[in-house]
């Protein structure tokens, strides 16, 4: 089989750059280890910031977006007996969406589909070899058992932190940094309506905890929590209960409202950034390449970045024979991944505790000062709701 792009990886970063390479007549093969199901149903990200949803919109796919995501000016900041709305549309002139990432997917896997995009699910044993020459393949086992090899111009590594793409470049030529930071996060859904408006990222002495949503009717919330913790050990009273303490129910009048509880998961919190994001013919982009802890609501929107950046650079290096943008690609991105990995270490330190007492005297002092003054403010809020694609 011949393609000119060799997309591994059917998440947010491989199906948007299948879409976006087609829009340019490119033509691209979508290989995956899960189901489509699966995919689409996997709960993640539930934040995107304003350069993701523009770019949505003008490649046609902010549609349902528009209609059933809900726009949010800003975040509330709280800690014991202090609650303050950051409003990122008067600090920084941008807003954010709440719009789950199994939304984003499914848009994304119907428009491929009515596209006529060659996917595979289901692959399993995919491999990339000759990718410094100008003839690189990828070899993998369909679902129907089938030894399938594809060959390619070019092979996109959209594969995610568990993927082939990433070991492939040898250790001679690649750089990587990492953090696991010493906590993790045990997260729910619930039936029921928010209790808030807008997102709460909240401090506590017990440790840190977020109030999201998915919609009108479905809340999503999240509890620092020891790592590796046993989630048996945490019924859904309990749950409830830690959340209403690190959250604030009861002070000025602010209530959280408990629900049925859909869904309970613990996940690590760290860290991750591989250079450079390109090895001959395989380009990373996505997860694939970088990792930060879900606290700046980052991780997504810079898959999405990625892509944005990589489809011109694939586009003008198979169309024009111009490889200016693609030898660039890297570097361009990796500016836009340190920032982010910065913001999303910062806010992961400046609000989860460490049970050291200093610590927290630094924190607390940090979020006065961000809440407090409006140049912390527009700093978080700048960060927050993104920076233009390309910066
Ligand atoms: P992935 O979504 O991981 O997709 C990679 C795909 O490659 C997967 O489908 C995988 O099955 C497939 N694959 C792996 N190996 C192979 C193989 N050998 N062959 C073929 N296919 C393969 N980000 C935000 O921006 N905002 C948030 O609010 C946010 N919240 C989060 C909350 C949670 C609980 C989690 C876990 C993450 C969150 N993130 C958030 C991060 C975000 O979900 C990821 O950064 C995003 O999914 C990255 O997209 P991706 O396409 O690069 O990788
Ligand atoms: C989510 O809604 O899942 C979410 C929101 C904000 C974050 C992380 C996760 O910082």
């Amino acid at each position: 089989m011949r393609t000119e792009v060799a997309i591994i990886g059917a998440g947010p970063a491989g199906l948007l750059l299948s879409h976006l390479l087609s829009l340019e007549g490119i033509d691209s093969v979508v290989l995956e280890t899960r189901t489509r199901e699966y995919v689409e149903a996997r709960i993640r990200a539930g934040i995107l910031e304003s350069s993701t949803v523009e770019l949505l919109d003008a490649v046609g796919l902010g549609d349902r977006l528009r209609e059933e995501g809900d726009e949010h000016r800003g975040i509330y900041l709280r800690w014991p007996g202090e609650r303050h709305h950051l409003d990122f549309v008067d600090l920084a002139g941008r807003s954010v969406w709440v719009y789950g990432q199994t939304e984003v997917t499914k848009d994304l896997g119907r428009a491929r589909e009515e596209a006529g995009q060659e996917f595979y699910y289901g692959v399993s044993d995919t491999a990339v070899h000759d990718l410094t020459t100008d003839r690189p393949y990828v070899t993998f086992r369909s679902a129907d058992g089938e030894d399938v090899r594809l060959d390619a111009d070019v092979i996109a590594g959209c594969d995610g932190s568990f993927g082939p793409s990433r070991g492939a470049v040898p250790d001679a030529v690649k750089r990587t940094w990492e953090r696991t930071y010493p906590y993790s996060w045990l997260g729910i859904l619930a039936d029921v309506a928010p209790s808030t408006d807008e997102l709460i990222y909240a401090w506590h002495p017990n440790g840190f905890a977020l109030h999201s949503m998915r919609s009108e009717t479905v809340s999503r919330l999240y509890l620092q929590v020891a790592p590796g913790e046993d989630i048996a050990e945490w019924p859904d009273d309990r749950i409830w209960d830690e959340l209403a303490v690190r959250l604030g129910h009861g002070q000025d009048g602010w209530e959280l409202t408990p629900g049925p509880i859909t869904d309970k998961s613990v996940l690590p919190m760290r860290s991750y950034v591989m250079e450079p994001m390109r090895y001959g013919r395989l380009f990373l982009a996505g997860d694939a390449a970088h990792i930060v802890p879900p606290t700046g609501a980052k991780g997504l929107n810079l898959a999405v970045a990625d892509v944005a950046l990589l489809a011109p650079a694939l586009t003008a290096m198979l169309r024009k024979n111009n490889t200016a943008l693609a030898d660039a690609y890297s570097d361009t991105a990796l500016r836009r991944v340190w920032r982010c990995t910065h913001f999303s270490w910062w806010m992961t330190t400046m609000l989860h505790t460490s049970g050291d007492p200093f610590d927290a005297r630094l924190q607390l002092s940090q979020l006065r000062w961000v809440a407090g003054s409006e140049a912390g403010a527009t700093g978080l809020a700048e960060n927050y709701a993104g920076l233009p694609i390309g910066m």
